[in-house]
């Protein structure tokens, strides 16, 4: 067997074909990184949680921010070399207020869970009570025991959803909060067709006391361009979110609130920092701060025909036999749709067929199924196509590629090429400045090895 030299890495199983020299990997990486990005350009992107960033935010992505420590706030840092980083910060703030339409916003958690545990941190103690979304319903990880809430030592209780309006119902909620008296009432989903009743639960609120928290992972970018509902107009206290799904910026998280109690502003900034992060990773801050500019001035039309879209996408696919969720709803009023596979052999081999043929799905619970690890269903997000280019019209070629694979039971191998040559007309960036700019390009700054 080769001996490792000191220029070599022996890669853990020891046999000698697998020994790369660290040259070698440097070199397999970006080779493999490029094959990613040359697959989702040739691929239609339906994840409900995923976008990709404008070239504006790519640029500064890509800057020696992303090497800077700042830990604090504006004007009151740990570390010296922050003098634009401040700039950078304070302005992402103040454009996050507007955009919002609120008094408080905090841009430094790193991501939707870090935001969510911030605001858990903020608002209860080990052993208080939460009321949330159950995980089958469409809730997210954050909000249950296995996940941040069970971190903080939160005791949740969950809403009776309805299955029909997958939603939850809002008279068995209200008893609910009234029963249960939590500390925290937490709306919001990872399978978001509808908005949450709020406004039918307020009366529950005030009478219980609690802070209403709305995590709009999801539906973020939707409530920037004004076309889902408006959480902080509706009763709640505290709106957190990622700043990746339907907002199309870095991977990061952010919180917004509009100060119903003035102890709110205290308590949220220290959750952030020190609860849950030391450094906040600069370069996100920077843009994020593009994605709610470019927001501001595209954010209205991106999300009206994002929302088309997914209704198209949906009454598209219904039309060709597959079980859309919520037909008599009008199946969504979101970027997401929901389908039941289980009578095409369940979420997971659907899911695997569709991305052999370049169409890229994740396989979802249902609330009705009983095997947590063999969900029925898949999610599909029209969020991505759309700013890929994308309007009503394509998405009866992208549900007939669906349906070749799914109904029809093709081949995928005789799907994927008819996928490449569709996707060639949507590879540029749309809702953003530098409009028309290839979508998966990123710059090489270095020669190959
Ligand atoms: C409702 C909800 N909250 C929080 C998150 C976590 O977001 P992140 O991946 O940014 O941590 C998600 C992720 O999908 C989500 O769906």
């Amino acid at each position: 067997m080769a001996e490792p030299s000191r220029d070599t890495f022996l890669i853990s199983n020891g046999i000698p074909e697998t020994v790369k020299t660290s040259r070698e990997i440097v070199q397999s990486v970006r080779e493999t990184t490029r094959r990613h990005n040359n697959w989702f350009k040739e691929s239609i992107p339906l994840i409900a949680s995923e976008n990709f960033t404008s070239p504006a935010v790519r640029e500064v992505m890509n800057s020696d921010l992303h090497n800077r420590y700042a830990e604090g706030l504006p004007g009151k840092r740990y570390y010296q070399g922050n003098i634009y980083i401040d700039e950078i910060e304070t302005l992402c703030e103040e454009v996050a207020r507007e955009v919002f339409r609120c008094r408080f916003a905090d841009v430094r958690p790193v991501s939707g869970t870090v935001a969510n545990l911030a605001v858990l941190m903020a608002f209860a103690k080990p052993g208080d009570k939460m009321t949330a979304v159950g995980l089958s319903d469409g809730g997210h990880l954050s909000h249950a025991k296995i996940g941040a809430a069970g971190l903080r030592g939160v005791r949740t209780h969950h809403y009776p959803f309805d299955k029909k309006t997958m939603n939850i119902d809002p008279d068995g909620a209200r008893r609910l909060i009234r029963e249960v008296k939590p500390k925290i009432a937490l709306f919001g989903q990872s399978v978001y067709l509808f908005p949450t009743p709020l406004e039918e639960l307020r009366d529950a609120f005030e009478e219980v006391g609690c802070v209403v928290w709305y995590d709009a992972a999801h539906v973020l970018g939707l409530i920037a361009g004004k076309r889902f509902q408006d959480p902080l107009r509706e009763g709640a206290d505290v709106v957190s979110g990622s700043t990746h799904k339907t907002l199309p910026g870095p991977q990061h998280g952010m919180m917004i609130s509009d100060l119903r109690r003035e102890s709110f502003e205290t308590s949220l900034r220290r959750g952030v920092f020190p609860g849950v992060t030391s450094n906040h990773h600069l370069h996100s801050v920077a843009a994020l701060a593009i994605t709610l500019a470019e927001t501001m001035e595209f954010g209205e039309a991106y999300a009206d025909q994002t929302i088309r879209n997914a209704s198209a996408l949906a009454q598209a696919l219904h039309e060709r036999g597959l079980d859309v969720l919520c037909e008599a709803l009008g199946f969504t009023e979101s970027h997401t749709l929901v389908i039941d596979v289980e009578e095409h052999h369940g979420g997971a081999k659907v899911a695997k067929a569709l991305e052999d043929a370049n169409i890229i799905v994740n396989k979802n619970l249902l609330p009705w199924d009983s095997d947590p690890v063999r969900p029925s269903g898949i999610r599909v997000g029209a969020q991505e196509i759309t700013r890929l280019g994308m309007k009503e019209k394509d998405m009866t070629d992208v549900a007939e590629f669906m349906a070749r694979v799914v109904v029809k039971g093709e081949a995928p191998s005789s799907v994927i090429e008819d996928v490449k040559t569709f996707k060639r007309d949507f590879t540029k960036a749309h809702y953003c400045f530098f409009e028309g700019q290839e979508a998966y390009d990123y710059p090489s700054f270095v020669d190959d090895m």
